[in-house]
């Protein structure tokens, strides 16, 4: 290769790994697969040793990637959070083994092999036997302070209780999503039409960077803990070492071995090749740890990885298969999915007809072609993805794929809004999908949960023109239904009970069951809270909206959007003399509202009560609790040792601070 190819090819692969890495770590939506990233990498590695002329200290292969997320705060790593070096072969992990013994000198080396979880890393601090702070690997030296959500973890210790816990030390480990808790996540949120998570690793790593807590609580994370550091260590060797953590109540997985040799090496990694389909999470390979932590520190580490240790990955389940259409699906917000549709494929355990392509990007980056050869690759129980692109069996006459411009339903002209990546229909009033995709929406089990109808039933009422919208659920008459095929009498008075029955259903519920563009559960909880009824949500302006810290300007304009619209405010009306619960009945806070519409910020210590005490109080007289001081906080309720950093923030801001006495008093309890 000549100098200037070189230099253009270098240029050309780090634009695309920093892509990838961004895709990966910040977006969490990969478009191609460990291995094909890893093949991308080590073209990239051996160019640059080739043309050394080339080397750029801010090359991909010179740091690892990134996942910093502006709105946690950032910390420094005590310890560096490096990355492994990996291999997908026999021959270079004994080729990694004769370094090793090369640099101890004896014949034989003492091997720990772990499980490589696939999940998200995390550092912990402990200081003087508790959870000091959480920090997500970030760019290696720098990560996300997520200690409150890490705190939400249950299977992660608070405090320990030894004698002989280093005054600080540091635990790694990775934050881990159960293949039975994602399939359950992805199942509710294929219900909201909210977008999927593509596998387990993302779901925990987007989980982890959540802003609320409590919604990071209901996503039962797990935690595998893999590496101890300290200035000093309990003991001289790793496998010791991770059997303290254990003692002291960190999750250390029992699938760990000591191996005598690298051929004990592999036969671990020959077992867990085979079993590690039954494990109840994903692993994308073994880790190899070097036992001894004195060899450790005479091989030392590169500026990416240390030299004692090394990842042998596995390759995905994959198939070659080929393309042989592109079909699109409108969801009930007119989001359209594009589905490749394949030459059937046996495919870990299945034969695989579709696979998900999420959206035109998607499309546009694995530059697809009709009748292409693609390579298909399947996860866990994951849905197939289409990874990646044999070129060696395209030709002219292969026709790109183009996005579709019209909604494949009602022809309706597609959007794409700045910033989001899907295309959509915005033929509300009257493409189908969106139509029956509402009422489905309407009835599911946790909006109104009209259990009587089934999307089979909404499809026969919708054909025979008994319901374009939910409103229409509350004029149906029996003499309407019973002359319909497979409908009896008693299947009919069943879902006219439980339409009727549906008329209790808090107000809650049915803010979220009316469907509006990305309010799902959650969203429609916060407004439930803010507004005490329909008709001061409909009156509420962009402003209002975007005053409240879980509404940014993308759904603030999707609610203005929503009660614009004639035909909805009709809809919503008819609700009304249906007699729905359309308001706020009772208080909702019994406490009181002595803090409505106000933001708190709670920071340090307290002496009358505790910290979720004092959350407490805040919602029951009708506040919200904040965990970051910004221009939306009202007061800070400052303790004693508050956190210098919100203190600074605050004063900034001219934001009050109140102690506990003047809070009691505001709220009537001193
Ligand atoms: S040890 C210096 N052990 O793999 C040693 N890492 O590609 C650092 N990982 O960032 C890591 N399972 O998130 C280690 N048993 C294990 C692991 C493991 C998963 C992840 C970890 C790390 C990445 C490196």
């Amino acid at each position: 290769m000549k100098q200037s190819e070189a230099k253009e090819r270098i240029e050309k692969l780090r634009r695309e790994i920093e892509e990838h890495n961004k895709r990966y770590y910040v977006i969490n939506e990969p478009a191609i697969s460990d291995f094909e990233y890893d093949l991308l990498l080590n073209e990239l590695e051996t160019l640059e040793k080739k043309f050394p002329e080339f080397i750029s200290a801010d090359s991909p292969t010179k740091k690892v990637g990134s996942d910093i997320n502006n709105e946690f705060r950032q910390y420094e790593h005590r310890y560096p959070m490096l990355s492994l070096g990996n291999t997908y072969n026999e021959e270079e992990l004994r080729e990694f083994d004769n370094r090793v013994i090369k640099a101890s000198g004896n014949s034989s080396v003492e091997y720990v092999c772990e499980l490589k979880f696939d999940g998200a890393s995390i550092s912990l601090t402990y200081r003087n036997g508790s959870l000091f702070r959480a920090l997500t690997r970030g760019d290696g030296t720098i990560g996300d302070d997520v200690t409150l959500n890490i705190r939400t973890i249950r299977s992660i210790p608070e405090k320990l209780n030894d004698d002989n816990i280093p005054g600080e030390f540091v635990m790694r480990g990775e934050i881990l999503m159960t293949r039975a808790v994602f399939e359950r996540l992805n199942n509710e949120r294929a219900a909201e039409d909210l977008p999927l998570f593509a596998n387990p690793r993302n779901a925990a790593s987007g989980t982890l960077k959540i802003l609320d807590p409590r919604v990071v609580a209901s996503r039962q994370l797990d935690c595998m803990f893999y590496f101890m550091m300290a200035e000093e260590l309990p003991y001289e060797t790793h496998y010791q070492n991770l059997m303290q953590a254990s003692h002291w109540g960190f999750k250390v997985a029992d699938t760990l071995k000591l191996c005598k040799n690298i051929d004990e090496v592999l036969t671990y990694i020959n077992k867990w090749d085979t079993e590690r389909k039954g494990l109840p999470f994903d692993i994308d390979g073994v880790v190899i740890k070097v036992n001894s932590l004195d060899l450790q520190k005479t091989l030392g580490v590169t500026a990416k990885s240390p030299r004692w240790a090394i990842a042998y990955k596995y390759k995905a389940e994959r198939a070659t298969t080929r393309l042989l259409s592109v079909s699109y699906q409108v969801g009930r917000t007119g989001i359209i999915t594009p589905v490749a549709n394949l030459k059937p494929v046996f495919l870990a355990g299945s034969t695989v007809k579709r696979a998900s392509l999420h959206n035109a990007d998607q499309i546009a980056l694995l530059d697809l072609h009709v009748n292409d050869m693609v390579f298909v690759e399947k996860g866990g129980e994951i849905i197939p993805k289409i990874v990646g692109v044999d070129h060696s069996y395209r030709n002219n006459e292969m026709k790109k794929i183009v996005f579709i411009s019209q909604c494949p339903e009602c022809g309706t002209g597609l959007i794409k809004n700045e910033g989001e990546a899907n295309h959509f229909c915005p033929n509300y009033l009257h493409c189908p999908p969106q139509l029956k995709g509402r009422i489905e929406h309407f009835i599911s089990r946790k909006a109104m949960n009209i259990d009587g109808l089934g999307e089979e039933t909404v499809d026969l009422l919708f054909n025979n023109n008994l319901v374009r919208n939910y409103a229409d659920l509350y004029d149906l008459r029996s003499e309407q239904l019973i002359p319909l095929e497979r409908l009896g009498e008693k299947s009919v008075a069943n879902i006219l009970a439980s339409i009727r029955s549906s008329k209790e259903v808090p107000y809650t519920r049915v803010i979220f069951a009316l469907g509006i563009r990305h309010v799902g559960e959650t969203v429609a909880k916060t407004i439930a809270r803010e507004f005490r009824s329909v008709e001061e949500l409909k009156n509420a302006g962009t402003e209002r909206l975007t005053a409240i810290r879980e509404i940014g300007p993308r759904i603030a304009s999707s609610i203005v959007a929503f009660f614009a619209d004639r035909d909805n405010t009709a809809i919503i009306d008819r609700l009304r003399t249906a007699g729905l619960k359309l308001s706020e009945g009772g208080a909702i806070n019994p406490g009181g509202e002595k803090l409505k519409g106000k933001t708190i910020v709670i920071s340090g210590v307290f002496e009358k009560h505790s910290r979720e005490e004092y959350k407490d109080m805040i919602e029951r007289n009708g506040g919200r609790n904040s965990t970051s001081v910004s221009a939306g906080t009202s007061f800070v309720l400052a303790g004693e040792n508050m956190g210098p950093a919100k203190r600074e923030k605050a004063s900034g801001l001219g934001i009050p601070l109140i102690d506990e006495n003047q809070f009691l008093e505001i709220i009537g309890e001193e």
